[in-house]
This record gives structure tokens, C-alpha cells and sequence, in this order.
């Protein structure tokens, strides 16, 4: 068969294994994943209460438009009702834009280590890849302007970068937006957006009035806790919106997801909340890794990546065994170090407890 040349050459995405197969293998009743940043506190109880008594006709169609939740998404953001597309998760989104503007002969700037689905769809599309490395974690957006040539079409800036959980600053991205070619997408991924302190920062929203050739992502998998109901959604100009809304699948978020999205958006106390818890899990690992003597990059997200001055794989597999799932940062492209997402008190501590007697027994601490 004619398959593209690249496909040869590509992997599967990895997810990670099963809760269930981990529980069996190693023989544990129980099992925490900490490895794909979902929210430990589930989400609203408002969404738990709807899904008890829903009656939804599931063997119709959902509307493909997302009516309902495009209103309420564009009146909680306070932008236009045609400034929004929704995706099967963002992932769609970003497999949407590199579908739109990616193919043989055009490239695609992006940082390494970032977010590797950006990647993973430029490399289907045959586009040429040019990654930029972070500097502590940060994307190097001056380096990253340098990497835009005439045939650049597509920019991913992921703010906070996962997986090292920093953000660039205020200035960094502004300048950078000003200096981008108007025939460039930007690209500006906010999965983390409800973790980040909001409080002394520009609204990035703003900015969509002012590229024309800027689009953000944002999530409901993370903060909102409804990963398994992939709603994900962009917010640009108007045009850039009807642009990309061919190439979305016609009915790509189901009824129940929709109705759930509009739900969670209401109950903005439960994400205040488990901001406010994050804050402080994330404070039991500082802790550890401060005391430690441990590197960690300053996160304003869900996740954190530090240091473990071992074999990466080796305290995946071995945290594993101890019924804690997290990323090994050799995976990431960043060996020595793990990736965990901050869990509830109650999880923190006893990973932390079993990650200091791995740690004691690869000869870390004495
Ligand atoms: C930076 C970033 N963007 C996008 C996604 C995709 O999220 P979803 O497709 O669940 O909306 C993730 C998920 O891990 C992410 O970390």
C-alpha cells in the first residue's frame, strides 16, 4: 500500500500501562497513577450528581456545532461565540491545526522538551521539524524567532511547558508575538491555564484581539477534571476559526461530554479549590527535593519534574512496583529526572515516603 514514508518510521503513543495490569503484575490492591496530570480530586460533584440521573438519548448524534457549550464557553471568556472551535480533547485541536497548515516543504518551530504531540502530527504530515531547546525549562522564545524562516508555518509556545511545568514571562511572550510573521500561527497552549497565579498577569485572551495570527488551547481534561470526556477547545480571531473548522471531524464531542463541560464551567469554586490544594502538594515536593538536595523546575502547573540522581526507568519501575505510576524522564528526553503530578496530601506523602526508600537503595542517600 501507498502509506505516507514517514508512517514507516512512527511509534503508537505510549500511554503509559493500565491501572489493572499493574495492580495484577505486581500483586497490589492498589494503584495511583501520577503520570498524566489528571486532577486527584476528580471533578465538580455538580457533574457527579448530573451523570446519576441523565437520560440522554445516546443513539442520536450529538450537535455538532456545540451550541450550548460554545455559549456558556464564550460568556465565561468573555469572547465571541464564533472565536471558538471545540476538539475530541485539545490533542484534536492540535492534530486540526497541523492538518490545516502542515505538509512537505513548510516547517514547524516548537521547544524540546515540550508537549510531543505537536511533534507526533507534523512528523504525519511530512512537515520539516525544527526544535528549539528550553533553557531551564523555559522556552528560548528569542532562539525560536531565529528558527521562523519564510517557509515556517505553524509555532507551538506551551505556557506552562509540560513537562517541566515553567512559563515564559509576560514581556518574553509579548515581544515574541510582535516579532512573529502575520503569516505565522502561534500557537499558545494553556492546558495548565487554571493552575497558573493569575493574579498580577495580562489576560492572554487579550492577545487574541491583537494577532490575528494567534490561537490558544485550553482543557478540560486537567483542572476540570474531565479527561475521559475529551473537551478541548481554541479560542483566535474569527477567521482563523473558519479556517480550521472544515478540517474538524462533524461531530467531534459527544452529548454527554458537552453537557458535562457546561457543568464543570459553572462550578469555578471547585477549581479555586483544587488550585489551592495543588498549591500546597506541590509544596510537599519543593520540601522533598530542597531538603534533598534534589534540582526541580519551578512549576505552575499539576505536575512537577525534579531530579532523582538515578536511573529514571529505574525509579519508574521500581515506584511501580510500589503501586505509584509516573513518567520516567528518559522517556522525556530528560534522564535523572521523574515527572510526577502532585496527587492529594495523602498521596504525596506516601510517595514520597517509598521514593526516599528507592532512592536509599539506588545509593542516592546514605
Ligand atoms: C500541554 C498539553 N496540551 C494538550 C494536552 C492534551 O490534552 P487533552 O487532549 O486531554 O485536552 C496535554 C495533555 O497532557 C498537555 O499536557
Amino acid at each position: 500500500m501507498k502509506w505516507k514514508q514517514q508512517i514507516y518510521e512512527m511509534k503508537a503513543y505510549q500511554p503509559g500501562k493500565p491501572m489493572e495490569e499493574v495492580k495484577k503484575e505486581f500483586g497490589l490492591e492498589e494503584v495511583v497513577k501520577l503520570a498524566s496530570n489528571e486532577n486527584p480530586y476528580g471533578f465538580s460533584p455538580k457533574v457527579k450528581a448530573f451523570l446519576v440521573n441523565d437520560h440522554s438519548n445516546h443513539a442520536i448524534y450529538p450537535d455538532g456545532y456545540a451550541q450550548e457549550l460554545r455559549t456558556a464557553v464564550a460568556n465565561h471568556l468573555n469572547v465571541k461565540e464564533t472565536q471558538l472551535i471545540f476538539g475530541n480533547g485539545s490533542d484534536d485541536l492540535i492534530a486540526i491545526i497541523t492538518r490545516a497548515l502542515l505538509y512537505p516543504g513548510v516547517n514547524t518551530v516548537m521547544a524540546t522538551p515540550s508537549f510531543s504531540q505537536y511533534r507526533h502530527n507534523a512528523e504525519i504530515e511530512g512537515a520539516e521539524i525544527r526544535e528549539v531547546p528550553t533553557k531551564d525549562g523555559k522556552h528560548d522564545l528569542v532562539s525560536m524567532l531565529e528558527a521562523i524562516d519564510g517557509q515556517t508555518s505553524v509555532v507551538w509556545v506551551c505556557n506552562p511547558n509540560n513537562p517541566t511545568g515553567t512559563i515564559v514571562s509576560e514581556e518574553e511572550l509579548q515581544s515574541f508575538l510582535k516579532e512573529v510573521p502575520s503569516d505565522v500561527l502561534v500557537v499558545l497552549d494553556e492546558a495548565y491555564i487554571e493552575y497558573m497565579d493569575l493574579s498580577q498577569s495580562k489576560d492572554t485572551l487579550d492577545y487574541v484581539n491583537e494577532y490575528p495570527n494567534l490561537i490558544i488551547l485550553r482543557t478540560f481534561s486537567k483542572a476540570y477534571g474531565l479527561a475521559s470526556f475529551r473537551v478541548g477547545y481554541g479560542i483566535a480571531q474569527e477567521d482563523v476559526i473558519a479556517k480550521l473548522d472544515p478540517v474538524r471531524g462533524p461531530f467531534n464531542n459527544t452529548i454527554l461530554s458537552q453537557k458535562v463541560a457546561i457543568i464543570a464551567l459553572e462550578d469555578q469554586a471547585f477549581i479555586e479549590d483544587c488550585k489551592e490544594r495543588n498549591a500546597c502538594g506541590k509544596e510537599q515536593y519543593i520540601k522533598f527535593c530542597e531538603e534533598r538536595g534534589l534540582n526541580y523546575y519551578p512549576s505552575e502547573t499539576n505536575f512537577i519534574l525534579f531530579e532523582v540522581k538515578a536511573d529514571s526507568d529505574v525509579v519508574f519501575k521500581e515506584m511501580m512496583k510500589r503501586g505509584f505510576i509516573i513518567r520516567s524522564g528518559n522517556a522525556l528526553g530528560i534522564p535523572e529526572y521523574i515527572r510526577v503530578t502532585i496527587g492529594t496530601e495523602e498521596q504525596n506523602n506516601k510517595f514520597l515516603t517509598l521514593l526516599e526508600e528507592v532512592l536509599t537503595e539506588q545509593g542516592v542517600f546514605a
